[in-house]
């Protein structure tokens, strides 16, 4: 891939900072959107002197944010996460509205900006998104927060309801 623009988001972190330095390598001019969240600027000190290199810093939960970072670029690398088993169970709102939530926005900036084009194989729909991980929600073992949550149905129990 040479001479694209290109958005990396979460591009000060482990696997989008590499990103970043092969697409420069490559002639592409790249922006990085990052909150900098578990990110190191350290990451991107090769880069910031780099003409073909756009930092924005902001939050992929933020749509204008999102909207900003997409302008004219035409690929997007979407790296931006909040990675980390203990954190995930320490912390599940936020990680799934970093996850989740902050996806769909990225994704549906990208859609208003029409600059990517729609997968007719994926998904048609934004309630299929928000029920797309349901099956493995209901699967989480929520004993994990005995002493918060008290488990009332098993994912069984549930399925004989719904029949
Ligand atoms: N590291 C691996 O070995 C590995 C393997 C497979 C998949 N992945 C996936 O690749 C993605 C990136 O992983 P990583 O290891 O580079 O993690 P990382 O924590 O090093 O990088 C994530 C980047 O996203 C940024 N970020 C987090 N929340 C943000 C927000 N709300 N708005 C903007 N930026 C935000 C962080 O500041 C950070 O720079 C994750 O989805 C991860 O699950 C990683």
């Amino acid at each position: 891939m040479k001479n694209k623009k290109v958005l990396v988001t979460g591009g000060a972190g482990f696997i989008g900072s590499n990103l970043v330095e092969s697409l420069l390598n490559s002639d592409n001019s790249v922006v990085c959107l990052d909150n900098f969240s578990t990110g190191k600027r350290e990451n991107l000190k090769n880069f910031m002197n780099n003409p073909n290199f756009r930092l924005i810093e902001g939050d992929i939960r933020n749509y204008e944010d999102c909207l900003t970072a997409l302008k004219n670029v035409e690929i997007v690398f979407h790296e931006a996460a909040l990675g980390s088993v203990p954190r995930s169970i320490k912390d599940p709102v936020t990680t799934t509205d970093v996850n989740i939530g902050g996806f769909v926005k990225m994704l549906f900036a990208a859609k208003e900006l029409a600059s990517l084009k729609q997968n007719p194989n994926r998904a048609q729909n934004p309630f299929i998104i928000s029920k797309l991980d349901l099956h493995s929600i209901r699967e989480f073992d929520f004993t994990k927060y005995q002493g918060y949550i008290e488990p009332t149905t098993t994912l069984e129990q549930q399925e004989d309801k719904e029949k």
